[in-house]
């Protein structure tokens, strides 16, 4: 499986505060990664460095074998990597399908075709196609992010805690989409809080801490590890 996205030893900063600090993860084709990690860990700090929307203070991120920090964020999603904020995001005052079409902004041509594809994926978008995004359920809005992320052809998903707010049966309805999507051959990052699910779902792990990798392996290795157990599973 050849590499699709890699950082090596990056470095992200608030001012002089280093928040994201010499991380080095890669995702190869048709994984899920997953980095987990507490608050304040340096997860979304992370995926939006990767999705050019903070400046790196040192390292250096290479997508199928080119440098992709210093594009701009337009180009990064033009080239198929593409964010999904945990905070959605969305036009509320704008109707779902608006929504959508303004996910294939880098891509507008294909907007019909996948359009198409996205209302098969989340048959409930379709059913609310003409509703304004601010009037949709937590779960919906959430459907209708990562939809619009769809829009734009991604090669890569970077999924921010895709289930923040949501109750366990559309966490669980969530990550089934999820599966469907991994299963057609995206590839994806995700960061999550929903540590069983996140491990269940995903082939490798990262654990994120203080801005640094403290464990890394594979994701079922990671669910019987008694430190995971005891730090985020809350078993003795
Ligand atoms: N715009 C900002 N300016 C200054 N500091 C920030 C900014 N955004 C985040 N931080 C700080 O950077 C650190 C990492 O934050 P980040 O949001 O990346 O963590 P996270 O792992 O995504 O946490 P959570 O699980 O709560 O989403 C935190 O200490 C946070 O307070
Ligand atoms: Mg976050």
């Amino acid at each position: 499986m050849s590499v699709v996205i890699g950082t090596e030893e990056i470095e992200v900063a608030y001012g002089d505060m280093s928040v994201v600090r010499g991380v080095s993860l890669e995702v190869r084709q048709g994984e899920a990664v997953a980095v987990i990690g507490p608050n304040g860990a340096g997860k979304t700090t992370l995926f939006k460095a990767i999705a050019g929307l903070l400046a790196l203070r040192g390292g250096r991120i290479l997508y199928e074998g080119a440098r992709l920090d210093g594009l701009r964020h337009y180009e990064i999603v033009k080239r198929g990597v593409v964010y999904v904020p945990a905070e959605r995001e969305l036009f509320p005052q704008m109707s779902v399908l608006e929504n959508l079409e303004l996910g294939a902004y880098t891509n507008y041509g294909s907007r019909a075709e996948r359009l198409k594809f996205v209302l098969g994926v989340f048959p409930r978008l379709e059913e609310r196609k003409g509703q304004m995004a601010g009037t949709l359920s937590g779960g919906e809005q959430q459907m209708l992010a990562v939809g619009r992320g769809l829009m734009a052809r991604p090669r890569i998903l970077l999924l921010d805690e895709p289930s923040t707010g949501l109750a366990p049966l559309f966490v669980s309805e969530m990550y089934r989409q999820l599966t469907r999507l991994k299963g057609e051959g995206l590839t994806i990052l995700i960061a999550e809080q929903q540590i069983p699910h996140a491990l269940a779902f995903t082939e490798r792990a990262y654990v994120l801490e203080n801005g640094a990798i403290r464990l890394s392996g594979k994701s079922e290795d990671l669910l019987g590890n008694s430190e995971i157990q005891k730090t985020y599973l809350g078993m003795a």
